[in-house]
Parts: structure tokens; C-alpha cells; sequence
């Protein structure tokens, strides 16, 4: 652990309001820059006959920083004699919302610059606003610039009347205004001279009356499972979990459960990269660990500690305030991509109770859609459930981005997890049904000329248990006694019904859709359908059976079974013969009455 204390600060405020003036000041007065550093830039502004800027030191430090880990903002890093800052420069709002929810910074504190001289703009208030959505309470406003203003005390007072009223309004109590000129370096680590009415702190002291949160390590244990490795070595077959802890603290020998999936398994090592060994491990750490049983667990899922009382939810719907920065509105009728801690979903916008706009804070209620800077307390719904935690339990799993054509298009919180009636998929499975279109033929029709019922039969497991073997052998055997049975390998519809869902390759909600609606389809001929998906859990298994309504559906596992509520029709273990495994789904056909007469 670091002996020292850390501290991630962002900065926000209107454009050119002076973000990286007031950055690069407080690096090169506290000498955090690299040796020659100033001078380099300086030089470099002389002979290329440009007036300097500090801004120019964060640009240059950038390439330096930037090594080894992908950063989008300029993060800069200085020390004071309490504590390590980061200071997070976010020059937009997207940028900020960004940072904020994606993990790249957990600021515990902002400062938010306003020119003296422009005085309180839309942005100054947006990013008030979204400084207090995202649950950072200690605010510190700088009134720069004030060197455009005489240094006057009247410019002073009247903004920060102004912006407090607006503050108040939100419910953010900040913790001071701060005068200063970011250039002319006054009031940044050193009392101005210039301004003697200003009797409060310098910025430098601001930052270090802040107070470390230090909350989340307190907190219940929350992972969010960014990717697992399986390692390589002949006859290993471990696998790692790998991420980040987002809270609390986790020790060899733990239960642990997955959301939400409701995996469980028990930590065996934890494998820290580049360190000591380690029995305990705690918030902040990027580590990974080996479990006692093999599970497949997915990226995404949140892995906690099965003994902890405060568990996340797990939902499709949630109750949120969202903040939308997308060119387009955001409306009912389009799918979106949320994204919350490493977990991806698709959602759907479903009710918004009321929204108002961040910069004048008019409220307006029935509106239909969320237009671009609108805050909206909404009701969102996805595909498939998911887990997360209420904002005022944890900010890292209540945060969230949507994303809109590859963009984020909006940040916001989860305020709490609402109980659905009625889901999409099942509105969906309604409609589509009252507006099937029936040949002349009905099912009964079909299974006496066919002499079987239709039926869909998936087999699901871990990777390599032999399932496609077994579905093809099953496809010819049932082929061979006249049954109209068909076998669909699920590479088949890679590059033809599924060839336009290229999101990283592996959108598995919306692979399980086509092929539930496929299956309906298929089912609906009279077929028996057969196909195999690897490592399926319970919400695909119920997505294909709903799907695949009024048809019904067969589910056979092979090799160990890693669905945790779904009962599952036939369990084959890791059967010793093909002809036996065969024989068994057989059997279950016939009890199923799906086929009456066999011949075996
Ligand atoms: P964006 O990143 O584009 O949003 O701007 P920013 O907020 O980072 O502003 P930046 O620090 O780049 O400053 C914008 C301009 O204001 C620059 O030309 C600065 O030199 C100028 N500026 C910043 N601080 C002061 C100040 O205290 N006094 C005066 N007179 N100009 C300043
Ligand atoms: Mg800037």
C-alpha cells in the first residue's frame, strides 16, 4: 500500500475559462515539472515567436505521461507535503462524464473555474450540475482572471452571488471562492499582494484542506470482472479473473459470487502483477484470481463476497438521472449501449418522469424524448437483468454511460432498481404473436403428417465437451428414422444473418435474439431444431425459451452444468459415448412425447 495519501481532483469550467493555466501554474510553482522542463517550453515558445502559454506545459508533458497507459484527458500528477494529487483536466463535458464513469478517475473533489471577465456561463452551471450528480460534495470555485478585472473585489462578490445562488439551487453547498489570475500566478500558492481585501486561502491550501473520502475501501467487496485468462500451459487449465477493485477487500479463501449470473466459487490465489504475493488485496488494486471451482465467468459480471449483506441489484429495470450530451435526443423507440463498471447491455429508455435543463434549471414534465444537455430522471430498461448498486450505496457500480452510434451520448446515476411489470422482450413476444400471420396449416396438422412434434433442442456448457459432436450425431440419427430435424451450427450465421453485429465481435444479447426469433421461426415448420451454444447462462437460456414461444424448448447439458437457476431438461455429466449421450436425449424425446414411435 502507498504510504502516502493519493487524491484525484478534476477541474472543469467553461472553455478557455483557464483549466490548464490554473494546472500548469500549480505544476511548475510546487516544482513538480521535470528538470528544464519550463525553460524547454519556453525556449521553444521564443523561438517560434508565440506568446507562452502554461497550458503548453500540459500538452508537452502529455507524451511523456502517456506512456504505458492509455489516458483520453491530460491526468498531471504533484505533490504537496501532505499528499499526491492527480489532477484530472476535463475540457468538455464529455471528456468529464467520461473520466468520471468509465473509471479513469474517482474524483473526490473539483475545482470549477469561472472568468471574471465572462462571468458565469451555460457550461460553468452544466458542470456544477454534473459535479453534483456524480456525488462530489467538496467544490471549490476559482474566480480567475481576475488581473481583466482590476483585481476588484464588486467582480468578485457579484459572481460569486451569482454562482452561489445557482449552487443552492442544485443543493451543492461549495466550499469557497477562491480570486486569482491563473497567469499572473496570484493567490495560487502565495497571498496576492494585489488583491489584499481576499482573506481566505491560497488554491495550493484549498487542495489540502480537502478530505480523503477513503470510503469505498470500507465498503462492501465489489470486482467487476474486466476479462479472464486461461493460462497455456499444457494440462493447466486455471483460469484468472482479472480487474480492478472498486471497493472493499477481498483475502484468499473467500466465497465469492458473480452478478449476475450467481456463480459461486471460493478465491484460491490471488495473483497480483509485478508485486509480492498477496493474501488480502484491497480497493484500487488491478489484480487477478484463481478460483477453486472452474466457472466460466463473463467480462462484466460483478464478482462480490457471498458473506457481505449488502449485495448488489440485479434488474433489467432502474430508475436513474441522466445526463444526455448526444447530438441526437435520446428517444423510446431506439436500442442504446449502456455501460456500467465493465459490464455492457443493451437499453432501452422506457419512461421519463421529468427533465430539466442543466444550464437554466427549467423543469419540464411529459416531455417525450431527452434533447442534447437535458438532466432526466428516467426509467431505463435492459435486454437482459444486470447488476449494479444504488449511487447513494456505491458511486463506481451506480454510474453508468450510454452509447449511441459508438458515442457517448450520456452519463448518469442509478437511483434505484425498480420492480417491471411486464419486460420488453415479453411486450415484444405479445405483439409479435397477435400479428403472426397463420397459414392454413396448424401445428397438430404438421406433427401427425410429420409423425413428430417440433421442438428446439439446445445443448450448452463449457467450451470443447464434445456438444457439437453429440448435436450432429443426434441430427443423423434422428435423420436416419425420417424424422425433419435440422442441425444449425452457430458459425454458420456469423457471416450471414449476424454479419452486421461487428460490436468487438461478441454481442452476445443480440446474437441470442436472431436466434430465438430463428428458432420460432424453424419451430413453426415443424422442425426439430437443433444447435449448440457454448457456456450459455440462465438469462440466454430464457431469452431463447420466451423467444421461441409458443414453441417449446429442450435444454441439455454437457459436461458440468454452470447454469445457477435454470432446471435444465437433461444433465448428460461428460458422458463416456457418444451412442449412450444420444440414447438419453432420445429417451427424454420420447417421455416428452415430441416423438412417439422409435425404433432404437
Ligand atoms: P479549454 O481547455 O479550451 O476549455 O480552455 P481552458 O479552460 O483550459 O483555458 P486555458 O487555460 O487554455 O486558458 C485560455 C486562455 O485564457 C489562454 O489564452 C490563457 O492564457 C488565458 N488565461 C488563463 N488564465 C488567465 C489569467 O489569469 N489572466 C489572463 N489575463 N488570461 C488568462
Ligand atoms: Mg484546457
Amino acid at each position: 500500500m502507498n504510504e502516502k495519501e493519493q487524491m484525484n481532483i478534476v477541474i472543469v469550467g467553461h472553455v478557455d475559462h483557464g483549466k490548464s493555466t490554473v494546472i500548469g501554474r500549480l505544476l511548475s510553482d510546487t516544482g513538480s515539472l521535470p528538470n528544464g522542463k519550463l525553460e524547454f517550453v519556453k525556449e521553444n515558445c521564443r523561438r517560434n515567436a508565440k506568446p507562452f502559454e502554461y497550458a503548453f506545459l500540459l500538452d508537452a508533458l502529455k507524451d511523456e505521461q502517456a506512456q504505458g497507459i492509455t489516458i483520453d484527458t491530460c491526468r498531471c500528477f504533484f505533490k504537496t507535503g501532505k499528499r499526491d494529487y492527480i489532477i484530472i483536466d476535463a475540457p468538455g463535458h464529455i471528456e468529464f462524464l467520461k473520466n468520471m464513469i468509465t473509471g479513469a478517475a474517482r474524483a473526490e473533489a473539483a475545482l470549477l473555474v469561472i472568468d471574471a471577465n465572462e462571468g458565469v456561463k451555460e457550461n460553468s452551471k452544466r458542470h456544477g450540475y454534473l459535479v453534483s450528480m456524480l456525488g462530489i460534495k467538496q467544490v471549490v470555485v476559482l474566480i480567475n482572471k481576475m488581473d481583466l478585472a482590476g483585481y476588484g473585489e464588486e467582480t468578485f462578490n457579484r459572481i460569486k452571488k451569482e454562482y452561489s445562488e445557482f449552487l443552492s439551487r442544485i443543493n451543492v453547498k461549495s466550499i469557497n471562492f477562491i480570486p486569482i489570475s491563473a497567469r499572473e500566478g496570484d493567490n495560487m500558492i502565495a497571498l496576492s499582494e494585489k488583491m489584499p481585501w481576499y482573506k481566505g486561502v491560497t488554491v495550493l491550501s484549498q487542495l489540502d484542506l480537502f478530505v480523503n473520502e477513503k470510503s469505498e475501501e470500507l465498503k462492501a467487496f465489489r470486482f467487476p470482472v474486466q476479462d479472464t485468462y486461461k493460462f497455456t500451459n499444457e494440462g493447466d487449465e486455471r483460469r484468472i479473473v482479472a480487474g480492478t477493485i472498486v471497493a472493499g477487500s477481498i483475502s484468499e479463501g473467500d466465497e465469492v459470487v458473480f452478478l449476475p449470473s450467481l456463480k459461486k466459487s471460493r478465491i484460491k490465489t490471488i495473483e497480483a502483477f509485478n508485486t509480492p504475493k498477496k493474501k488480502t488485496v484491497c480497493t484500487g488494486e488491478a489484480v487477478g484470481f484463481t478460483l477453486e471451482t472452474q466457472i466460466y465467468t463473463r467480462p462484466g459480471e460483478i464478482m462480490i463476497k457471498a458473506a457481505e449483506k449488502e449485495q448488489p441489484k440485479i434488474s433489467n429495470r432502474f430508475k436513474a438521472n441522466v445526463f444526455w450530451v448526444g447530438r441526437a435526443p435520446m428517444i423510446k423507440e431506439k436500442t442504446y449501449k449502456l455501460k456500467l463498471a465493465t459490464g455492457r447491455a443493451a437499453v432501452k429508455l422506457v419512461g421519463i418522469n421529468h427533465s430539466l435543463d442543466a444550464s437554466d434549471l427549467s423543469t419540464v414534465n411529459n416531455k417525450k424524448q431527452i434533447d442534447r444537455h437535458d438532466v432526466a430522471e428516467c426509467v431505463f430498461e435492459t435486454m437482459k437483468p444486470i447488476a449494479f448498486d444504488s449511487i447513494s450505496d456505491l458511486k463506481t457500480t451506480g454510474r453508468f454511460v450510454i452509447v449511441d452510434n459508438y458515442e457517448i451520448a450520456g452519463g448518469g446515476i442509478v437511483l434505484e432498481s425498480v420492480t417491471q411489470e411486464d419486460s420488453i422482450l415479453k411486450e415484444h413476444i405479445r405483439q409479435r404473436e397477435n400479428i403472426w400471420e397463420k397459414g392454413l396449416i396448424n401445428p397438430p396438422e404438421r406433427a401427425v403428417k410429420n409423425s413428430h412434434k417440433s421442438k428446439f433442442i439446445v445443448f450448452t456448457g463449457m467450451k470443447d465437451t464434445g456438444k457439437k459432436n453429440i448435436a450432429k450425431l443426434l441430427e443423423k440419427e434422428l435423420f436416419e428414422k425420417n424424422f425433419n430435424v435440422y442441425y444449425l451450427g452457430m458459425a454458420n450465421i456469423e457471416l450471414g444473418l449476424d454479419s452486421d453485429i461487428k460490436v468487438e465481435g461478441k454481442d452476445i444479447e443480440e446474437r441470442i435474439r436472431r436466434l430465438g426469433e430463428l428458432a420460432r421461426i424453424l419451430t413453426d415448420t415443424g422442425l426439430i431444431f437443433i444447435t449448440t451454444i457454448d457456456e450459455a447462462d440462465d438469462y440466454d437460456i430464457e431469452t431463447l425459451k420466451l423467444l421461441n414461444e409458443p414453441n417449446d424448448i429442450i435444454v441439455v447439458i454437457v459436461g458440468e452444468n454452470s447454469l445457477t437457476r435454470y432446471p435444465a431438461d437433461l444433465e448428460l455429466g461428460t458422458p463416456d459415448d457418444s451412442k449412450t449421450a444420444i440414447n438419453k436425449v432420445v429417451s427424454l424425446l420420447k417421455e416428452k412425447e415430441v416423438i412417439v414411435e422409435y425404433y432404437l
